[in-house]
């Protein structure tokens, strides 16, 4: 199961004030954003603090998005999960009361690890985590947090009572070292807050990297006429040289709005740069060629910039165009590797795209 934490917190790191109101460090454009985020998941959970202070009603609020899920055979909403410990919730709540989506209540505090395997037996394979506190610091204390989406809010709380996002006293974050360091998988402004995305990585084998560009590609802006694909470039020790997404916002290549991962993830570092020669790119789909959009394929750029390793999840189906990207890469040398078992993944992300006629 993939599991992302989801919160908004000022810029000293805070969730909330200290008072009973309910700050929203948020914005318009932001709380859009965590409704698609909603929207892409299978369960939403939260501790019952969380429910306790802000009464959250954890439903897709988006009409427009309510129905793509209907039209995917999804329920309207994610399936709500509170978890609470002696304190029980008011029956009350929202989170029980409103309706639109299932309510799942775990009482006793369990371990997570077996309230995981509960929601992954009820068909969960996507859980967003929000909140709040103790809730995401115990996720990261069990190191099962696989994603993190942190919107920075324009505050400055400055008060030590104020609950925290992570590392209330007492947790014990994963261990760090270089190679837990996170993957940045997208970062923009929206309005005043500054929304980002990080991915956890476990290990660097061609599976973890090749996994972790699926979730990269999740970034991508949608359009119904191209992929979304994501691309990593990483050295022989597995460390992450660079990393683009389609569409990614990267100006100097022409149009945005027509970037290609792999050749974002490479213009990142230029053709120049002497580590080129000894990376592997890892892709989600295979390098386009030719390419209508552009006068440079990405198979054209691999190969300009001397990248003698490819690894990739899916070859590119015969639908927008007939793509030879792996064979050119192979005939000039280039060491093409396709692990088994990526293509559904691949296909999930894109499959609006895949099922125009
Ligand atoms: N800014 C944001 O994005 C955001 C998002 C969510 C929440 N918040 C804020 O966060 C604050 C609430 O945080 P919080 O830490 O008090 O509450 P919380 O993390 O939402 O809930 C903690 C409660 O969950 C229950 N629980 C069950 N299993 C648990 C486990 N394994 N680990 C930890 N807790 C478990 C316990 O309930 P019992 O008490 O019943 O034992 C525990 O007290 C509020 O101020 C809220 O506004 C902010
Ligand atoms: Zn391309």
């Amino acid at each position: 199961m993939h599991v992302l934490l989801s919160f908004a917190a000022s810029l000293d790191g805070c969730l909330d004030d200290t008072t009973p109101e309910r700050l929203l460090l948020s914005n318009p454009e932001d709380f859009d954003r965590v409704d698609a985020a909603r929207a892409a998941c299978d369960a939403i959970l939260v501790g019952a603090g969380t429910v306790r202070a802000d009464d959250p009603r954890l439903l897709v609020r988006s009409a427009e998005r309510r129905a793509e899920r209907v039209a995917l055979g999804l329920a309207p909403s994610p399936l709500r999960v509170v978890l609470t410990g002696a304190g029980g919730i008011d029956p009350e709540a929202k989170v029980l009361t409103t309706p639109g989506a299932e309510t799942l209540l775990i009482e006793g505090r369990p371990d997570l690890r077996a309230v995981l395997a509960e929601l992954e037996r009820r068909g969960v394979r996507r859980l967003m985590v929000e909140g709040g506190s103790a809730v995401l610091s115990a996720f990261l204390a069990e190191d099962l947090a696989d994603e993190i989406q942190y919107a920075a809010a324009p505050f400055l709380i400055g008060d030590a009572a104020a609950p925290r996002a992570f590392g209330r006293p007492g947790a014990v974050l994963f261990p760090q070292s270089p190679d837990r360091r996170m993957i940045l998988a997208e970062s923009r402004a929206l309005g005043d807050v500054q929304y980002t995305r990080y991915l956890v990585r476990r290990g660097h084998s061609d599976e973890e990297l090749l996994r972790l560009t699926i979730e990269l590609s999740r970034s991508c802006p949608p359009v119904l006429k191209a992929y979304s694909v994501g691309a990593i470039i990483a050295a022989p020790d597995g460390s992450v040289l660079s990393t683009g997404y389609s569409r990614e916002p990267r100006y100097g290549l022409g149009d945005p709005s027509a970037n290609h991962a792999e050749e974002v993830a490479i213009a990142k570092l230029g053709y120049e740069d002497p580590r080129l020669r000894t990376a592997t790119l890892y892709t989600s789909l295979e390098p386009c060629s030719p390419r209508a959009s552009r006068p440079r394929s990405c198979t054209d750029h691999i190969l300009a910039a001397g990248i003698p390793r490819v690894v990739l999840g899916w070859r590119e189906p015969t639908l927008l165009a007939v793509c030879d990207g792996v064979e050119r890469l192979s005939a000039a040398g280039v060491e093409v590797l396709e692990p088994a078992g990526f293509a559904a993944a691949v296909a999930e992300v894109n499959r609006a795209v895949l099922s125009q006629d």
